[in-house]
């Protein structure tokens, strides 16, 4: 391992709101240095949403979030680089839209967010979600750290 880098991995969503901005979203994520580790294009149940947002519930926006994720196909992304975490949440900007292009104009969510709800990107939180939100998309990935230059699974 030594000499290695780590690549620390996090899990990206592109939003039914931004679907069709899926090549210029991805175009943005490699120009900051982030690799495409894998990708899924999925349509989500309510039920699935809801697991997946389980954190929220019972939260005031929880119903329009769970119905607003499953009314149209998504891109589940798993993300790689150093600090990967840390660094997508910091360039997908704040989760309110107005808030990001107010502070952030050149985050993702300004340049692509709606609302509130209807923000364009998701991006895991921390090292332990990044490990249960990569595992919901793609339950087949191994989820030790990988060094760099390796290829893995799709
Ligand atoms: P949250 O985890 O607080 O934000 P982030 O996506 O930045 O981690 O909320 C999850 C999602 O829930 C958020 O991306 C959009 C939606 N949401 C609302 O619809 N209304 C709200 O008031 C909040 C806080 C979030
Ligand atoms: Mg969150």
């Amino acid at each position: 391992m030594a000499g290695n880098i780590e690549l620390e991995r996090t899990l990206a969503i592109i939003k039914p709101d931004a679907l069709q901005d899926a090549d210029e979203i991805r175009r943005i994520i490699k120009a900051s240095g982030f690799s495409i580790i894998a990708q899924r294009q999925i349509h989500l149940a309510t039920e699935q949403a809801g697991d997946f947002y389980a954190e929220h519930y019972g939260k005031m926006f929880f119903t329009n979030l769970m119905s607003f994720m499953s009314g149209g196909p998504i891109i589940a992304i798993v993300l790689g680089k150093k600090n990967a975490i840390e660094d997508w949440r910091k360039l997908m900007g704040p989760t309110n839209p107005m808030d990001a292009r107010e502070r952030f104009p050149d985050s993702i969510r300004a340049l692509f967010g709606k609302d509130q709800t209807q923000n364009s990107v998701h991006g895991s939180d921390s090292v332990a979600s990044a490990a249960r939100e990569i595992r919901f998309f793609f339950p087949q990935m191994i989820l030790e750290p990988i060094p760099t230059g390796q290829t893995t699974e799709r």
